[in-house]
């Protein structure tokens, strides 16, 4: 049995089960068109599905998505990329700037399906060093008419161990780049060493390390956003990295919250400068709710993400290109939804993008029609590559 946020009991015989049934449903919806209307598509089926998933409770709807991606009941949307949207980061190409964000696939489980989806990368984790289960649910709320979820799931993690088991299982996708998400374990006396424990077992898989300090629901990991110790968590990790004999050392990334002003904004910025931070994620889930928001589940503790946070996640990134004068590489992630949000992102900074929310709400569709509307305003601007267009609204 499993009790949802709306506290209904469903009975569910296995995950395995009702993946096929959604997905089946999914399918049955396209079949049932199919005899009246035109050829229907593989994105047809994504829409069905996607709404079908809508109608389960929320972590119930996660591990379902999860479950499908991982039996390979998902169709296969990667397509030919248009070139244009072709980004050298880091010294590494990017088909797209396109990724899936942090939380999604918190295991590592899904690599693979999440690349046939169409993204040009994937941010994974939040892994912590050791097991833990997160918050009691529920902790996963839908606000439908807002566009939006509120989340205090709280590093659910099967820890850094079995997240390295999974990495070694992946097929090969050398095109498609792999960020790892690392945190710390709830209550941890050390958490710098916490870090250090993930480097040390997982950054030889990473495109990217993404340090997570700006998940606000883990007591405690916010304040090492503050300037003194973000420059001993970095300092520390890049000593670690150092140390490792890994072909190349990855790049080492912070993502940030929201919440943070003006002040604390440069000071980020000072330590990514004088420390060599290579590039920011900004942004994560906030705390703050808009007074905009309609939905009941508005006052519910934990993270806003989706619509609501669009203008200030965009402000924020916006801050962060003129406090390091376009020095580090910053990825865009919040309330993108849109090609026009995703084209915004880019002028005001981002080298690459992320999104989470939209994807629940608009299904994994979303990805295709996101680049090919980015792809159509790069041209119409004259645009001849997407890295010509970073951060162009500050000249
Ligand atoms: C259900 C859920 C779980 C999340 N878990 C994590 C996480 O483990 N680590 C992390 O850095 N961000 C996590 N996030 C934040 C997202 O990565 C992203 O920063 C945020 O949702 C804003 O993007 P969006 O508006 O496109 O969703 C989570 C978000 C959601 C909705």
């Amino acid at each position: 049995m499993i009790l949802d946020t709306n506290q209904r009991l469903i009975y569910v015989p296995s995950i395995f089960y009702w993946s096929k049934a959604m997905l089946g449903m999914g399918v049955s919806a396209v079949m049932n068109g199919r005899k009246t209307k035109k050829k229907k598509t593989s994105f047809d089926l994504m829409k069905s599905g996607t709404a079908v998933f809508r109608l389960l409770p929320t972590n119930l709807a996660h591990k379902c998505a999860i479950q499908a991606l991982k039996l390979g009941l998902v169709p296969k949307l990667a397509e030919i990329e248009d070139p244009i949207l072709e980004t050298d980061v880091w010294g590494m190409k990017f088909v797209n700037p396109l990724g899936m964000s942090a939380g999604f696939d918190k295991n590592a489980e899904v690599i693979n399906g999440v690349s046939d989806l169409g993204f040009g990368f994937a941010e994974i984790g939040t892994v912590t060093p050791f097991p833990q289960q997160g918050n009691p649910k529920p902790n996963l709320f839908r606000l439908l008419e807002d566009g939006a979820l509120i989340n205090r799931l709280g590093f659910p993690s099967k820890g850094a161990e079995k997240f390295a088991r999974n990495l070694e299982k992946i097929r090969d996708i050398s095109s498609f780049k792999i960020g790892i998400n690392i945190g710390i374990n709830t209550g941890t006396s050390d958490p710098a060493g916490d870090i250090n424990y993930c480097l040390n077992k997982l950054a030889g898989y990473a495109s990217y390390i993404a340090i997570n300090v700006s998940c606000p629901n883990t007591p405690g990991l916010c304040a090492w956003q503050a300037g003194d110790k973000l420059a001993e968590l970095v300092e520390k990790a890049k000593l670690t990295l150092s140390k490792q004999v890994n072909e190349r050392t990855p790049p080492l990334l912070v993502k940030i919250g929201q919440e943070l002003g003006d002040d604390q904004l440069a000071v980020v910025s000072k330590v990514a400068l004088n420390y060599g931070i290579d590039g920011l994620v900004a942004c994560n889930t906030t705390v703050k709710r808009p007074a905009t928001l309609r939905s009941n589940h508005a006052k519910e503790a934990g993270g806003l993400s989706g619509s609501p946070i669009k203008k200030q996640a965009n402000q924020t990134l916006s801050k962060l290109f003129n406090m390091t004068n376009g020095k580090v590489v910053l990825i865009g992630c919040g309330g993108i939804s849109s090609a026009k949000d995703a084209y915004e992102r880019i002028k005001s900074g981002a080298s690459l993008l992320q999104l989470y929310t939209a994807l629940i709400y608009g299904g994994p569709n979303i990805i295709a029609e996101i680049k090919k509307g980015l792809a159509a305003h790069l041209k119409e601007d004259g645009y001849a590559n997407l890295s010509d267009a970073v951060g162009v609204n500050h000249i």
